[in-house]
């Protein structure tokens, strides 16, 4: 089978791998398409923490279940899926207290075991989620992504009269600002960044108000609009702006942080407590791929406006240049396994 194989550092190359069977419990999918993400060139760039080489990369990709393992019912084959790549114990503390993509021995599909940049994948049977009809295979591809949203939206909630800020419109902030804009309906979803061209895309995905913080400061623009943000996402995750969402937060605020940088943020408690704010981190996803598949096939969110491009399997080197090189230009860029 075709397999995009890391081998190490900037050593990356499309290759013919032995199709792999199904261990027991476990299904095989035969991948359609699989979107391409940040940390997938970080481990292209030898900048993952947890990668190990050589791998078989790629966590966010859709196809149908073509062969299933010992003990897993047979019916399942043809079945159209979408992977999560959370692959959990099920006998730790966090799994038994229902949070397995904590899990104390997480597996990440595609990080820690063989992932779908390939014709096959095999994961187990929890993970690969059922389909509708009305949910085609790109769109299918980037369940995973707006995963992290759901995620992190079921951790800090969502009211209906929230004003919402979202830091970063990149391909995260995104499916964060679909979400809060096509999901919960919010009137007031502020949006920030220093690209004007992803500003424009957040634009057209719900955001009623953007604000370029390369021409002017956000405390500035959101005084002048008279808006105080009560849930604020940064998916732009740089230490520096939890220091800034403290000061800009609505008392009773909550704010939901994404990032994994090792840098310190400085954080003075007086500014959590006068206005009781809330920190929430999110990791992966719990559980959330009925959910999104939900929102897809409802028609609440736009998954064919989160697909920038697609490239055929054989141009992977394409498309990792083309992010690398014109990441603006980009939001999900997809490799068909065709
Ligand atoms: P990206 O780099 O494409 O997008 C980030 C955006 O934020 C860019 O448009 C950039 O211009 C903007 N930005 C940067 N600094 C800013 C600032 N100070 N103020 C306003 N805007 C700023 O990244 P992508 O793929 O959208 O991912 C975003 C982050 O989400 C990454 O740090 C990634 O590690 C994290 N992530 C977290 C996950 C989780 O489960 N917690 C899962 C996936 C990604
Ligand atoms: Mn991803």
């Amino acid at each position: 089978m075709r397999s995009v194989l890391v081998e190490g550092p900037r050593r990356m190359s499309l290759v013919e791998r032995p199709m792999p069977d199904p261990a027991p419990g476990e299904v095989r999918v035969r991948v359609r398409y699989a979107g391409i993400c940040g940390s997938d060139l970080h481990i292209f760039h030898g900048q993952h923490p947890y990668v190990q080489f050589p791998r078989i990369i790629g966590h966010e990709f859709a196809g149908h279940i073509d062969a299933v393992g010992a003990g897993v019912d047979a019916s399942l084959e043809g079945q159209r899926v979408a992977v999560t790549p959370v692959v959990s114990c099920g006998t730790c503390h966090s799994c038994r207290t229902g949070r397995p993509n904590v899990c104390l021995n997480l597996q990440v599909v595609g990080v820690h075991r063989e992932g779908g940049f390939a014709d096959y994948c095999c994961v187990p049977v929890e993970c690969a989620v059922p389909l509708p009809d009305n949910v085609d295979d790109r769109a299918a591809a980037t369940v995973e992504p707006f995963s992290i949203a759901a995620n992190m939206l079921g951790r800090t909630g969502v009211l209906n009269e929230d004003t919402a800020l979202v830091y970063g419109a990149g391909p995260i902030g995104m499916t964060v600002i679909q979400a809060l804009s096509g999901v919960h309906g919010l009137r007031q979803l502020v949006v920030v960044d220093r690209i004007e061209s992803r500003l424009d895309w957040a634009r057209d995905s719900g955001a009623t108000l953007t604000v370029n913080s390369a021409d002017r400061p956000l405390s500035e623009a959101l005084q002048d609009a008279g808006l105080s943000p009560d849930l604020i996402i940064d998916a732009a995750c740089h230490p520096a702006i939890l220091e800034e969402a403290l000061d800009l937060a609505a008392p009773a605020g909550r704010i939901g942080l994404m990032g994994f940088s090792p840098q310190p943020s400085s954080v003075p408690q007086s500014k959590l407590n006068r206005k009781e704010l809330t920190l929430y981190a999110s990791r992966l996803n719990n559980r959330k791929f009925p959910e999104v598949i939900d929102w897809m096939a409802q028609g609440l969110i736009r998954p064919e406006r989160f697909v920038s491009h697609s490239f055929k399997a054989e141009q992977v080197h394409d498309a990792f240049a083309l992010l690398e090189e014109s990441p603006v230009e980009c939001c999900k860029v997809l490799l068909d396994f065709n």
